[in-house]
């Protein structure tokens, strides 16, 4: 998909379901290399990220087959201690490798990690924890070599930050290193907490995953599971800014509503109409949105994935709204592309200012990263005339089906 068309102007109605989360299949993948035998994971979306992430298990030695939404993925005794350079480059999530071989086999050699142009994304935090655990790391020409001649053992973890993928390496390592470990400070997003689940599953000790303490004792060897994977939250807060822009009235279902909580709160403030179901959620929108301040945090804060989305809405509300990005230094470069559609909005260091205006219209706009691409077809579905958006193969890594999702609700959207 290398640029999406579309024509604003129609609300969209009907309903949508969404599939599991980018941002745990990825892990839950690498956490299978952590047991020999046949996995299955289901409720996996066709990514095009899942498909980079099975090529790096493909090197490794794992082998991955899909029928359906089942990804089932064969892990061998001794996966290669070795990831793909290019590829842990191209995708952040594949640095979380580096706990899983390091508690298999003792040593791991990755690339540092490339992903978004979100400004520095450094794992500093990653190494110190696996560092603490025993492990010695150094850097040769651009290869990160990690080895622990002693094994990884337990200790006492804590962190700057309420680090994702921190978090998550550590996990990874701890499950089979020596000993119990604690992560204080630890992520308690609910993808971290589902991949617990399949640590568990699998035969892991773990307590208190979901909250900001995670100990974990280590057993001397993991089972193969089946797991299904946690509703992608992000993909669900999606669809539903999607009616709300439109002025028109969405349900997306197979979600779980409690993972969005915040973002929901932030659309009720912004006029939407929202409820909820057991597994569903159903947003309408208004004519011209309120405007909303809000500040990204960690979960369960505003989801950082969710504010490019917003920001779009709120680009057409009735009044100023301040938004505070407190995640990344910089992931500001799509606020260009909305102006050029006619949105009025500042950014100043963390804070963006949104000016709502009356109309958008459509032109052509870069969809830089994945959250980007999502706001400027969200921004084109309430734009007047065409909107292109180009590198749209951006989306592809983190929407199933977007395009044809959005076009059965009723919006004129095309993707080449
Ligand atoms: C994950 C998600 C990403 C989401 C982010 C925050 C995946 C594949 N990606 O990314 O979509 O936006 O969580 O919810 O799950 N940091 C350091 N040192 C470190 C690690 C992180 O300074 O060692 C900083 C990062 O630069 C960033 C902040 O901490 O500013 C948060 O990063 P982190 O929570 O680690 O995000 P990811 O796991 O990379």
């Amino acid at each position: 998909m290398q640029q999406i068309r579309l024509v604003g102007g129609r609300p969209l109605q009907g309903s949508v379901a969404v599939l599991g989360a980018k941002n745990a299949v990825l892990k839950h993948m690498v956490a299978t290399l952590l047991a020999p035998g046949h996995h299955v994971l289901g409720n996996v979306p066709r990514i095009l990220d899942v498909t980079v992430m099975g090529e790096v298990l493909h090197h490794v030695g794992a082998f991955c087959t899909r029928e359906g939404n089942e990804l089932t993925i064969e892990v061998p005794e001794e996966p290669l201690a070795e990831a793909p350079l290019e590829m842990v480059r191209r995708m952040r999530a594949s640095i979380l490798i580096l706990g899983a071989l390091l508690a298999r086999r003792g040593e791991a050699r990755v690339a540092l990690p490339g992903g978004d142009d979100f400004g520095a994304r450094p794992i500093d935090m990653h190494l110190d924890g696996l560092e603490a655990m025993g492990a010695e790391f150094r850097l040769n020409h651009g290869v990160l070599e990690g080895s622990a001649p002693d094994g990884l053992h337990g200790t006492d973890i804590a962190l700057d930050f309420p680090s994702v993928g921190a978090t998550e390496n550590v996990l990874l390592a701890a499950v089979l290193a020596t000993g119990t470990t604690l992560i204080r400070n630890a992520a308690r997003e609910p993808e971290l907490t589902d991949l617990a689940e399949m640590l568990i599953r699998m035969g892991a000790k773990i307590e208190g995953a979901g909250t900001s303490t995670i100990e974990v004792h280590g057993v001397a060897a993991l089972q193969p599971t089946y797991h299904r994977v946690v509703p992608d939250r992000l993909e669900a807060g999606t669809y539903a800014l999607a009616g709300a822009i439109t002025g028109g009235t969405v349900t997306v279902t197979n979600c779980v509503p409690d993972h969005l909580r915040m973002e929901l709160r932030k659309m009720n403030d912004a006029g939407c109409v929202v409820t909820t179901n057991i597994d569903s959620i159903t947003v309408s929108g208004p004519d011209r949105p309120s405007p909303v301040d809000l500040a990204t945090l960690p979960f369960p804060g505003f989801h950082t994935d969710m504010h490019p989305q917003m920001v779009a809405l709120l680009s057409v509300a009735a009044g100023t709204s301040l938004l505070t990005e407190n995640v990344y230094e910089s992931r500001f470069r799509y606020i260009g592309e909305l102006g050029r559609m006619g949105a009025d909005i500042h950014a100043d260091g963390q804070h963006v200012v949104v000016r709502g205006v009356e109309t958008l219209s459509g032109c052509e706009v870069d969809g830089c990263d994945i959250r980007a691409g999502a706001a400027l077809v969200l921004a084109g579905l309430r734009a007047d005339g065409e909107t292109v958006v180009t590198e749209a193969h951006h989306i592809a890594r983190g929407y199933d089906g977007f395009v044809a999702k959005l076009a059965a609700m009723g919006a004129s959207i095309q993707a080449h």
